[in-house]
């Protein structure tokens, strides 16, 4: 690739694309325990590429925008440049995780109705701290305004996409979410949408997302939990490219 890396994160490398497009590549490794645990599995990035992809349609088919604006089967995804909001939205359907360490008085996957909203600052230094509404209002990082937006929007995604799930037979937990500023002001869905940053539970209650690799530290697992998932989104991935 010709293209300028402007930066790498855990499971992502940026670069500019053009003024206004970045390109996102999924890459293969997996991390877990906050990147105490590290591995390589490869077709896990094209597999969160295909994944993210289609799910970013199914947001916006539920009328809210997001980052990407073309996707070409690989393991890259074409986005609009954004000024990320420093903040990650993890919207809760039932108990699990984070969420029965720090209140243990919830049963594990007991149904939150309404979903429960939470926000995390992004600081991996400090393991992205959940936060108040009120530290982001305070401290400046939204106006009262954009955070009920990123709330409404949060909803918003949350409600699109556990209906998509349970209409292929999947139970959303829980979902990551990130926001940026488009060039019009607008905010708008950005980062990943897929195993690694979502829970979804099948029938049998059998892990389609990155807790299997918590547990087993195994790729394997983890690589048919991810095709697995994607096939019940009904995308094709079984020839599985890993280009
Ligand atoms: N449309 C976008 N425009 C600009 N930046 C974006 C966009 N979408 C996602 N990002 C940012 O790109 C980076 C993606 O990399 P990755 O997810 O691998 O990072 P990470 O190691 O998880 O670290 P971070 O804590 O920053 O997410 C993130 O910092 C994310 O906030
Ligand atoms: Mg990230």
């Amino acid at each position: 690739m010709f293209y300028k890396l402007i930066y790498e994160g855990k499971s992502k490398r940026i670069y500019v694309k053009n003024a206004d497009e970045l390109l996102m590549e999924f890459k293969d490794e997996v991390t877990a325990g906050d990147g105490a645990i590290k591995a390589s599995a490869s077709g896990k990035g094209y597999l969160c590429a295909v994944v993210s992809a289609h799910l970013f349609k199914v947001v916006e088919d539920a009328g809210v925008k997001t980052h990407l604006i073309e996707y070409d089967g690989s393991r890259t995804l074409t986005v609009k440049k954004l000024k990320m909001v420093p903040i990650e939205v993890i919207v809760r359907n039932f108990s699990y995780g984070s969420l029965l360490k720090r209140m243990p008085l919830y049963r594990e996957l007991e149904p939150l109705v309404p979903p429960l909203v939470e926000f995390h600052y992004k600081d991996d230094s400090l393991h992205d701290p959940l936060i108040l509404s009120e530290d982001i209002l305070r401290a400046g990082v939204l106006s009262v305004r954009d955070l009920s937006r990123v709330t409404e929007l949060s909803i918003l995604v949350n409600h699109a996409l556990s209906r998509y799930f349970k209409s292929v037979g999947l139970k959303l937990v829980d979902i990551k979410l990130e926001f940026g500023y488009d060039q019009t002001g607008d905010l708008v869905l950005a980062d990943e949408i897929s195993g690694d940053t979502l829970r979804a539970l099948d029938e049998q209650g059998r892990h389609l997302d990155k807790e299997v690799f918590r547990k087993t530290k195994n790729i394997d697992v983890l690589l048919k939990a991810y095709r697995d998932l994607a096939l019940r989104l009904g995308l094709n991935v079984e020839a599985g490219s890993t280009a």
